[in-house]
């Protein structure tokens, strides 16, 4: 096992690779994307979408630690709940142990610890080496972890637990989380359980409680129950209990150096989380057990569905942990919802749609069909029980709307693309209806409190009005695009389900994101492009590249117009049409490049480097950009070209590797140009999707030359659902280092943009 180890470890230290089985979490590297705001989770996550994520929570001055790592810093405390890949401010960090050396005098001392080297770990273990000598090695099941503590020879010692551990935040935006109380018991064989309840955060969340049951491999020495008010600290020896808002916990101390202590945690009771935890991991089970099954788990649900050959050893690393930093987050909490009874799945953790509905969820839908189906029933569930679904969830609330109320494009998505199941659509429809015709009612964030940012759509009503939205709503023109694709998106199930009325009426909305063009404004030698406008229908005079704070108060949130015009990705020939016909639009596409505009690592922008595919013969001008994007990922710790957002950043890497762009809310997948020599997609049902490429190679002879789709020669830069992933198929690339205009058969659809018949 520890030589296993010592051989995933050698992979990212630039060791020689020596042949371990093959399977593909050996590629996988836990650190990538963890520096330089990638902000990714390195610690332990059992399986795809597990609810426990054990690692360790660093602090490092004013420094965010929002998956509770930082590459530098001290370890304060190890604990059972993390986020990966979020922004705003850090979620979670509860549910804590800290081994401390010596008997505990004070338990609400500092006892953070610096480490001795960097931390390791590969899928399902993790190790840290502190200061004080103590080695921590983590390994998890899906709602409880294994601590394994090595303490040094001849030393005393304990291990503290602070029910008040939860992750700071210093960035001073208001969304810090706060501990309000919880409490603590010690049982006669040793045993604990507790709870934690904690507020705010980025969701700006209001209480939640957390439980949790822990055991030890020993009897402890002795313990103590404590609780910390003021600066007075009240402790209780040996069986005992302490409940309230202050600070409190229990330390335990032990004679054998060598500890180990399992934790179960619930969102329901202490009792199920005791149920939890013994269901999942007991006094026998080896950590190497359980890392066995981690990377068992991650091989067959995920990694393993993916193969691919002649790849490098980078390329293999940046594959697989792509694959794994995707699927992260949403947790599975499926019977762990205190909010409400339901037989349906539920699933928390959404950070964020506005991030993932661009390529993030069709590819969950093709490597995850199984959960890709409970994950909408949960989004549906979420809007029976709470009102309305979720654009952003956490701690079992919704909040953090960026834009638009983004599931009606996952639904929609799912919806043209087959998934039916036990998908209730009926009432997703009536789900997507209420984002797009109630008011969310106001909660006032003091960042944008003209209107909503906990759920649906704060600035509908300007949008039921006018069509447009106006300047008494914040980020008005980048809501109102995202408004566009949401009732696009209604359109589409609504055309599905037979609804024709409402069909006819979504997709004239759909067309409302015209209402903010101005066809004077200009930049850069280019006329025409969304900006704010007035109730009165005049425009206000806006600099496209500009987008002031580009924040919550402003007109444009994170980008700016010359990017959210070219957002509408429904309606692309009309937006050709007022960029001036294909050129204007090559041209502009080109300028997103040329000056800088485009960032890789914006979500916004994430559709428009491959809009080239619109104008015949122009696909390898996609290709090239595609080639770009990929030369700023690779699998180290700063390997993102930004934050992770919930694995949507790892989501856009692999469909360039793929070769393939999902035009989310339709079936349509812009053709790029595929990395390997091949690669099959193991699609569920013994259907496979998968490509060859001859003739070329990844970085100087990337252009495609020809292609056939299931044998047939393909003259058009698109395919659709049917075409090679309903039924599986086949695409054969013949690529070259010289750019050809190959594609010229017919653009790909822009339903919005065709006349209704009637
Ligand atoms: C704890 O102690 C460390 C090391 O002295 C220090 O860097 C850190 O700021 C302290 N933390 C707190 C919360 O006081
Ligand atoms: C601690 O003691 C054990 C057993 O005697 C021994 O195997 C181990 O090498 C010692 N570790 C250290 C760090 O001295
Ligand atoms: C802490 O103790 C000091 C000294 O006894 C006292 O002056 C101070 O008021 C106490 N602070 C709190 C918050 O109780
Ligand atoms: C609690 O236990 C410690 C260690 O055995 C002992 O020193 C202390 O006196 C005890 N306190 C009480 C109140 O019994
Ligand atoms: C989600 O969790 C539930 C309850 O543990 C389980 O039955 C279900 O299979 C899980 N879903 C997936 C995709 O693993
Ligand atoms: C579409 O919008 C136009 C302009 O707002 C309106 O006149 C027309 O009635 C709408 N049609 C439908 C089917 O909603
Ligand atoms: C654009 O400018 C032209 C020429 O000044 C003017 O006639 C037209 O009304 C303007 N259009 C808008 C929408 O402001
Ligand atoms: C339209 O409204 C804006 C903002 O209230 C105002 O500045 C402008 O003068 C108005 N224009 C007309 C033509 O009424
Ligand atoms: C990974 O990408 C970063 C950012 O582009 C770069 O600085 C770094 O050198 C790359 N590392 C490797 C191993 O290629």
């Amino acid at each position: 096992m520890a030589c296993t180890r010592f051989i995933q470890l050698a992979l990212w230290l630039g060791g020689t690779f020596i042949g371990v089985e093959a399977k593909n979490s050996q590629y996988v590297n836990v650190f990538m994307g963890t520096k330089n705001g990638g902000n990714r989770f390195p610690g332990v996550v059992a399986a795809p979408f597990a609810m426990a994520k054990l690692g360790p929570d660093v602090e490092s001055g004013k420094t965010d630690a929002y998956s509770g790592y930082l590459p530098n810093g001290n370890i304060w405390g190890f604990s059972m709940m993390h986020e990966s890949g979020t922004g705003g401010a850090p979620k979670y960090g509860v549910a804590s142990q800290m081994p401390v050396i010596g008997p505990v005098s004070d338990p609400v001392a500092n006892f953070s610890q610096a480490r001795t080297s960097p931390d390791e770990g590969s899928v399902g273990y993790y190790k840290s080496s502190l200061a004080n000598g103590v080695l921590v090695e983590l390994a998890a099941t899906e709602h409880a972890g294994l601590y394994s503590y090595t303490f040094p020879n001849g030393s005393s010692p304990s291990i503290v637990v602070d029910v008040s551990h939860v992750l700071p935040s210093f960035r001073g935006l208001g969304w810090e989380q706060h501990y309000s109380g919880g409490s603590f018991g010690i049982f006669d064989d040793g045993h604990y359980t507790g709870a934690g309840t904690y507020n705010n955060g980025w969701n700006l969340s209001p209480d939640w409680t957390i439980y949790f049951c822990g055991r030890f491999s020993q009897q402890p020495l002795y313990a103590y129950t404590f609780i910390s008010t003021g600066n007075a600290t009240v402790t209780n020896n040996g069986t005992s209990s302490v409940a309230g808002s202050g600070r409190l916990g229990g330390a335990f101390s032990f004679t054998s150096t060598s500890i180990k202590s399992r934790v179960g945690i619930s969102f329901i009771s202490t009792e199920q989380a005791c149920t939890n935890l013994d269901a999942e991991v007991t006094e026998e089970t080896e950590l190497e057990t359980l890392v066995d099954n981690a990377k068992a788990r991650w091989d067959e649900d995920i990694l393993d569905k993916v193969a691919v050959s002649s790849a490098s050893e980078s390329d293999l690393q940046l594959l697989y942990s792509s694959l794994y930093g995707m699927f992260l987050i949403p947790s599975n909490r499926t019977g762990e919802n205190p909010g409400w009874n339901s037989v349906e799945p539920y699933y928390d953790d959404i950070f964020t749609l506005w991030d993932t509905h661009r390529c993030h969820t069709s590819l969950f839908h093709i490597l995850q069909p199984i959960a890709y189906t409970e994950f909408l029933r949960s989004l549906i569930d979420i809007w029976r029980n709470d009102g309305f679904m979720p654009d952003a969830r956490s701690s079992n609330f919704n909040g953090r709307v960026q834009g638009g109320s983004n599931a009606d494009n996952v639904l929609a998505d799912a919806f043209v693309k087959g998934v039916r199941g036990a998908i209730n659509w009926e009432d997703g429809f009536a789900a997507m209806q209420t984002d797009a015709e109630v008011v969310p009612p106001n909660n006032f964030d003091p960042k944008a409190p003209d209107s909503s940012t906990k759920e649906g759509r704060g600035a509908l009503p300007d949008w039921l009005q006018y069509g447009y939205i106006t300047p008494r709503f914040t980020r008005a023109v980048s809501r109102a695009v995202e408004y566009s694709t949401n009732d696009f998106g209604l359109h589409q199930v609504a055309a599905g389900l037979g609804k024709t009325d409402e069909a006819a009426t979504y997709l004239n909305r759909s067309r409302n994101w015209r209402n903010h063009w101005n066809p004077n404004a200009t930049s850069e030698g280019h006329f025409g492009f969304m900006v704010p406008r007035n109730a009165n229908g005049s425009f206000i005079p806006q600099d496209p590249k500009d987008c002031g704070g580009c924040y919550w108060g402003d007109a444009y949130y994170e980008d700016n117009a010359w990017i959210y015009s070219m957002n509408a990705i429904h309606d692309v020939a009309e937006l050709k049409r007022r960029i001036g016909g294909d050129e204007r639009f090559v041209d502009r596409l080109d300028k997103l490049f040329d000056l800088k505009i485009f960032n890789a690592g914006n979500e916004p922008g994430f559709t428009s480097p491959f809009l080239y595919n619109f104008v015949k013969g122009k696909q390898y001008k996609s290709v090239e950009r595609s080639r770009y994007i990929s030369s700023l990922y690779n699998a180290s710790e700063i390997g993102l070209p930004g934050n992770s957002d919930a694995g949507a950043m790892e989501s856009n890497i692999l469909w360039q590797m793929i070769g393939l762009w999902p035009m989310t809310g339709q079936t349509t997948f812009l053709i790029l140009a595929p990395w390997f020599e091949s690669m099959t997609i193991s699609l569920g049902d013994g259907k496979t999707l998968s490509f060859t490429t001859t003739g070329g190679n990844k970085d100087t002879a990337f252009y495609v030359q020809s292609l056939k789709v299931n044998g047939e020669p393909w003259d058009k830069a698109w395919v659709t659902w049917d075409d090679i992933f309903a039924n599986g198929g086949t695409l054969e690339y013949v690529l070259g280092d010289q750019a050809v205009e190959w594609a010229t058969g017919d653009v790909p659809p822009s339903p919005a943009s065709e006349v209704p018949s009637s």
